[in-house]
């Protein structure tokens, strides 16, 4: 409670380690979103975002989900991707070569991270692969990484860097990027919930929200909205927790076009009983230590209101207000439209700018929606009014 009073702030000399030319701090407010079971269990979970409704949006749509039984998510062991390009070289004989000095690769990786080391996790896969480029062929060697309970940006590139000049000497090449890959698709999260068809408002909005799903489904200009909307809840999750919300973005929209169309990174249908069923799969690359996440008092804060126990168990979090998310959107979409609820959110903002004082402000904001016009000039009209 102490550090959640504290306006949310890291004191400007911590600010200063961490950027360049830094001149202050910026706050976004952080809300949570209440009602939501995953894998049965109950999770209040903090949100940081600028925009209004998003994390009333994420409750209502979990608390329809609890009906039958919240939201059944999986995600995969953390394995994260790291890059070495080599260039000047036969890559055919230098697959071969590679191939054969996997173990000694390996070995050498690990020699740079004692604590994954420690906890048998650490690189544990070299493939190879040929890529065609203008200036001609070049060798690009993946390493797999188990990060564990980091997100696994440093270790990755360490690890790059560490083999790359082990790689230079096996294969006569010469190695130039050395990087992890942003597009985590060996850490993907997945699962789904059911949105009683009763709870939602009847078989017909199940039937349009369908509709809206297949919308977006076929037409990249709807997906990237459709998303979009999943994005609110994914993003405002990973602020909270500290997250690279970065690399959540990148690999996510990647991901949507994996089959050569950019495409809804989630699906709806009906199941047999007539409910609506909303299923996710996307890349989410976490870490629950490392980075901020052990230094910022707000994510520790939010950390421990979450009670998150692994990076796994985030990216299911993570997910699951992703769709609980984009159920919400496609259902207010698909019935009244979003911007009633918006409406009263927006005029609410329109009538602190105008100063309007607390015991008036219900009365000023329900005329200015129920008028359909919301201004600061009107607020102050109205205010007037006998
Ligand atoms: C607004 O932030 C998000 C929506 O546009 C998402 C959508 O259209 O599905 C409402």
């Amino acid at each position: 409670m102490a550090i959640l009073r504290t306006n949310g702030g890291i004191a400007f000399d911590q600010a200063n380690n961490m950027v360049e030319n830094a001149i202050g701090t910026i706050s976004y407010p952080l809300g949570i979103a209440t009602n939501f079971k995953i894998n049965g269990k109950n999770y209040l979970i903090p949100m940081v975002t600028e925009e209004p409704s998003v994390i009333a949006a994420a409750s209502k749509g979990a608390k329809i989900a609890r009906k039958h039984g919240g939201f059944t998510m999986d995600s995969d062991e953390s394995y994260s991707i790291g890059q070495i390009q080599v260039v000047d070289v036969d890559v055919e004989s230098a697959i071969s070569k590679v191939s054969r000095s996997t173990d000694e690769i390996i070995t050498l990786a690990n020699s740079k991270s004692k604590t994954l080391s420690k906890m048998g996790k650490g690189a544990k896969e070299v493939t190879c692969k040929e890529i065609n480029s203008e200036l001609g062929k070049m060798l690009v060697v993946e390493m797999l990484i188990d990060v564990g309970d980091a997100m696994g940006a440093n270790v990755t590139n360490t690890m790059c860097e560490g083999v790359a000049p082990l790689i230079e000497k096996i294969t006569g090449g010469k190695v130039i990027l050395r990087i992890l890959s942003n597009y985590s698709t060996k850490r993907l999260v997945r699962g789904k919930a059911i949105f009683d068809k009763h709870e939602l408002g009847g078989e017909d909005l199940v039937d349009n929200i369908i509709w809206a799903y297949e919308f977006a489904a076929n037409d990249p200009y709807r997906a990237v909205t459709h998303n979009k909307g999943v994005m609110n809840g994914i993003i405002a999750v990973a602020n909270s927790t500290g997250q690279d919300t970065r690399a959540i973005e990148a690999a996510a929209h990647a991901f949507a076009s994996r089959n050569g169309k950019y495409t809804s990174l989630t699906r709806w249908k009906k199941d047999e009983n007539g409910n609506l069923l909303g299923e996710i799969e996307v890349p989410m690359s976490v870490g629950i230590v490392g980075g901020i996440i052990n230094i910022h008092p707000m994510i520790k804060t939010c950390m421990k209101i979450l009670g998150i126990k692994s990076a796994r168990e985030l990216a299911c979090v993570i997910a699951a207000v992703g769709l609980a998310q984009n159920f919400s959107a496609i259902k207010a979409l698909a019935s009244e439209g979003i911007q009633k609820g918006h409406m009263r959110l927006h005029a609410k903002n329109i009538a602190i700018s105008a100063g309007i004082p607390q015991d008036k402000m219900d009365f000023v904001i329900s005329r200015m929606v129920q008028e359909g016009n919301v201004s600061v000039t009107r607020a102050k009209e109205i205010l007037e009014l006998p």
